[in-house]
C-alpha cells in the first residue's frame, strides 16, 4: 500500500506478514507433497502439518488436541454448529443475537432441520450476559458464542460462562468463535473449558482461505463434507499444508508480539477516543473504554449517512468500514439493530493493526473532521 494510505480495517483482514509470507513460501517449496502419500516428500508435508497442529495448540490451548484445518472460520464456525449441535430434530442451539453470520447463518440452518434455536439479545453496548445465555443453554446441545465481537471489539466473559455451564448444564457444548481474539487476548487462559475454538489466517496477518477448528476431546463433530480419511475423516480433501504452516506462523507470531502490539494499541486507542471526544454525539464511541479490546473502536455516527463518510474518508485516503465485511453490500450494520440504536444512526469501525502508527490515528482525525463539515474539533 502507498505511504499516503491509511489503512484502519484490520478487523476485516490484514496484509500478509514478512514472516508468515516466508513460511508460507518455504511450504509452498518443501512441504508440496501429499501429506496421505507414504514416500519422504509426502512424510515431509505430513510433519509440517502436525508442527502446525502443535503451533495452533500453543496459541489457543493445548487442551484441543484435534486441529482440523478449514477452509477459513466461516467453515471451521458451520463445522461446529452443524457438527457438534447435530442438528436434529428437537435439538436446542444457542447463541446471541450478534453472533458473526457463519453461526447464525448456520444455526438458521440447523433450525430448519428440526432445531429449535435460540439467540440471547446482548446488552445496549454489545455487552453479553453470560448468566443470561447459561440460563438460555439448559439442556441445549451447544452454545456457539463470540469471544471478542467483530464489529464492536467487546469481550465476552468466557471463564464465568464455562463455570455457569458446567454447574448448570454440563452437557451443553460450547464452541467459541476466536476469530477477532487471537492475538489479542491470551486464549489458553482465557478458551479453557470450552469444546470447540474456530481461528482463521486472514485477520492475524496470514493469507485468505485457511483456518481451523481446534477441538477438545470431548468433542465429537460429524462431517460437513464426504470424501476421503484426511483429518480423521472430519475434514476430507487433500490438506493445505502450506496454509496451514502460515496460519501457524501467523499465530505465533501475533501471539509472540501480543505484550507490545496489545501496549501500542492501548495508547493509539485512547489517542483515537481522545480525538473524537471534539466531534460530539457526531462521532461517538458505542462501546466504553476497557470495555472493548483496544484498537477496535466502534464509532455511532449521526448526520452523515455512513456511506457518504466512508467515501469522503476514502477520496483522503483513509479506509475504515460500516461493520462486518460480510454486510458491506448493507447500508446499516444489523448489529445497531440488535443493540437497538435508532435507523438514523450508522456504524464506523476503525480496527487497528500491528503496524497503526499515531499519524494514522491523525490522519483518521483530520480525514473525519474534513467530511463531517461543522463538526466541532
Ligand atoms: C468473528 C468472525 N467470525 C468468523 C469470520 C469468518 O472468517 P473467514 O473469513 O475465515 O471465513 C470472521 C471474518 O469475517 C469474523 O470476524
Amino acid at each position: 500500500m502507498a505511504n499516503a494510505e491509511v489503512y484502519l480495517d484490520h478487523a476485516a483482514s490484514t496484509s500478509v506478514a514478512p514472516e508468515v509470507r516466508a513460511a508460507l513460501v518455504g511450504a509452498i517449496e518443501q512441504s508440496w507433497a501429499n501429506p496421505s502419500s507414504r514416500h519422504a516428500p509426502g512424510v515431509a508435508a505430513s510433519r509440517a502439518l502436525e508442527r502446525a497442529r502443535e503451533a495452533m495448540r500453543d496459541a489457543v490451548g493445548t487442551r484441543f488436541r484435534r486441529v482440523v484445518f478449514t477452509s477459513g472460520a466461516t467453515e471451521a464456525n458451520n463445522l461446529a454448529v452443524l457438527g457438534l449441535g447435530r442438528g436434529g430434530r428437537r435439538r436446542k442451539l444457542v447463541s446471541t443475537a450478534i453472533d458473526h453470520p457463519s453461526i447464525l447463518a448456520a444455526l438458521d440452518h440447523a433450525r430448519r432441520l428440526g432445531a429449535q434455536v435460540e439467540r440471547v439479545p446482548p446488552g445496549p453496548t454489545g455487552e453479553i450476559d453470560v448468566e443470561r445465555l447459561a440460563a438460555a443453554a439448559a439442556g441445549a446441545a451447544l452454545v456457539a458464542v463470540h469471544v471478542v465481537h467483530n464489529e464492536l471489539g467487546t469481550v465476552v466473559d468466557i471463564p464465568a460462562l464455562v463455570e455457569i455451564l458446567a454447574r448448570t448444564t454440563p452437557e451443553t457444548r460450547l464452541h467459541l468463535d476466536a476469530v477477532q481474539a487471537l492475538g489479542k487476548l491470551d486464549l489458553p487462559l482465557h478458551l479453557a473449558g470450552a469444546t470447540s475454538v474456530a481461528v482463521t489466517a486472514h485477520k492475524v496477518y496470514g493469507p485468505k482461505g485457511i483456518g481451523a477448528l481446534l477441538l477438545a476431546d470431548e468433542a465429537r463433530p460429524r462431517p460437513l463434507l464426504f470424501g476421503g480419511e484426511q483429518q480423521d475423516g472430519l475434514r476430507p480433501g487433500t490438506e493445505n499444508v502450506p496454509g496451514a504452516v502460515a496460519l501457524a506462523a501467523a499465530s505465533r507470531l501475533v501471539v509472540a508480539e501480543r505484550p507490545v502490539v496489545g501496549e501500542r494499541l492501548r495508547r493509539l486507542d485512547e489517542r483515537l477516543r481522545d480525538g473524537v471526544a471534539a466531534f460530539g454525539d457526531r462521532l461517538a464511541p458505542l462501546v466504553p473504554a476497557g470495555r472493548a479490546v483496544p484498537g477496535l473502536v466502534a464509532l455511532a455516527l449521526r448526520g452523515v449517512p455512513a456511506e457518504v463518510f466512508l467515501h469522503r474518508l476514502e477520496q483522503q485516503h483513509v479506509y475504515v468500514s460500516a461493520g462486518s465485511a460480510c454486510h458491506a453490500r448493507h447500508a446499516r450494520s444489523a448489529v445497531l439493530d440488535a443493540l437497538g440504536v435508532p435507523p438514523d444512526v450508522g456504524l464506523i469501525r476503525v480496527s487497528m493493526g500491528r503496524g497503526t502508527t499515531e499519524d494514522d490515528i491523525d490522519a483518521f482525525l483530520a480525514a473525519a473532521r474534513a467530511a463531517l463539515p461543522g463538526a466541532a474539533g
